[in-house]
């Protein structure tokens, strides 16, 4: 039942570093998008185009995508919130961008500023004009399985924007557990939800660990045949919104479960390794990644015993 091969998408170049409080040069963000080819990704989040007064660790988005070399057959995806960010976007050639709204009004006024259906009607044009350019749409439903703000968020409520997501001719939805409080039946639950109205292939789950329950939540969709999830590198991200939510599960976790079930991801775990090892160096700690940490520690083990 659980399928052959799966396809991370790595986020931790924009979800991983908007949270950062130290400043990161764009140089080392796009040295850290290289690595993350050279490990193999296939599909990397990059950068969003959001408003620089909202979220300033993002500002040099124009000249991260344009400083990357793009390796063939890598997706390089940004975050756009609106006309002004596709607009910002386009000159800059991205494969795909994706439209990022909530399940929850409280969220999406925090994050976004607009309500969950303005948010829609912005999103609307934005879609439209992509597609016409040739570019994928992905949409993000966050606070899919609880809001920092408002609580407890209902299946319902998350289908709702799943439809209207659907409606304005987004491709992909992926469902995101923006504090990571989800546990793995009522992941199953939510995601039962967005498979009524998209296909298998274009459902993915987003699952930041704060309680540590992402590798079960991914077990319980991987249980369900889903098979795109997003990871960040060394367990980076969070979100400035989400006060006290944690990174994303981290890729190394999640490619070392997958390899250990006999599941392709197309990912090299020692080069991807050396990326978590790369952009923890730039920002002074240790990876967040158990798995990062334990073969960076057998690496010197293996090292200290020659
Ligand atoms: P607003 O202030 O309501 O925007 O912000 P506005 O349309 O009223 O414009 C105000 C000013 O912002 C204007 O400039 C605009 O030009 C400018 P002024 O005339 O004052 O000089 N502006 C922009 N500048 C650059 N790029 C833009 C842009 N849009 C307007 N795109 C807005 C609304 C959506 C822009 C703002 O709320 C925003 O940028 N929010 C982004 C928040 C964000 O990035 N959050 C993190 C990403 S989402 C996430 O992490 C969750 C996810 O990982 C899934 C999960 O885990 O849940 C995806
Ligand atoms: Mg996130």
């Amino acid at each position: 039942m659980l399928p052959a091969a799966v396809t991370l998408v790595e986020v931790g170049p924009r979800d991983g570093l908007q949270n950062e409080a130290q400043p990161v040069a764009a140089a080392q963000k796009i040295e850290l998008v290289h690595r993350l080819q050279q490990a193999g990704c296939r599909e990397i989040e990059v950068t969003s185009f959001v408003s620089p007064k909202w979220v300033p660790q993002m500002a040099d988005n124009a000249e991260v995508m344009r400083g990357i070399e793009r390796a063939p057959g890598v997706r390089h995806a940004v975050l756009v919130p609106n006309m002004t960010g596709l607009q910002a976007a386009l000159p800059t050639r991205p494969d795909e961008i994706v439209v990022f709204g909530a399940a929850s009004e409280a969220f999406s006024r925090r994050n976004i500023n607009c309500s969950v259906e303005e948010s829609i009607e912005r999103f609307r044009p934005v879609v439209a004009a992509a597609l016409e350019a040739g570019i994928r749409v992905r949409a993000a439903v966050s606070t899919a399985l609880g809001c920092p703000y408002q609580g407890e968020v209902t299946p319902d409520e998350v289908e709702r924007v799943v439809v209207l997501m659907k409606a304005i001719g987004v491709q992909h939805c992926g469902i995101a557990d923006t504090i990571g409080i989800g546990t793995p039946r009522r992941v199953q639950a939510v995601m039962e939800r967005a498979l009524k109205h998209f296909p298998l292939d274009d459902v993915s789950g987003h699952f930041h660990d704060t309680y540590g329950q992402a590798l079960a939540n991914i077990l319980a969709c991987l249980q369900m045949g889903l098979h795109v999830f997003d990871t960040s590198i060394a367990g980076l991200g969070g979100c400035p919104y989400a006060r006290g939510a944690t990174g994303n599960v981290a890729s190394e976790d999640v490619v070392f479960m997958l390899h250990g079930m006999g599941i392709e991801t197309g990912i090299d775990l020692d080069r991807l390794v050396d990326a978590g090892a790369y952009i923890s160096d730039v920002l002074g700690r240790p990876p967040v990644s158990r798995a990062g940490r334990a073969l960076l520690a057998r690496r010197e083990r293996a090292g200290a015993a020659t």
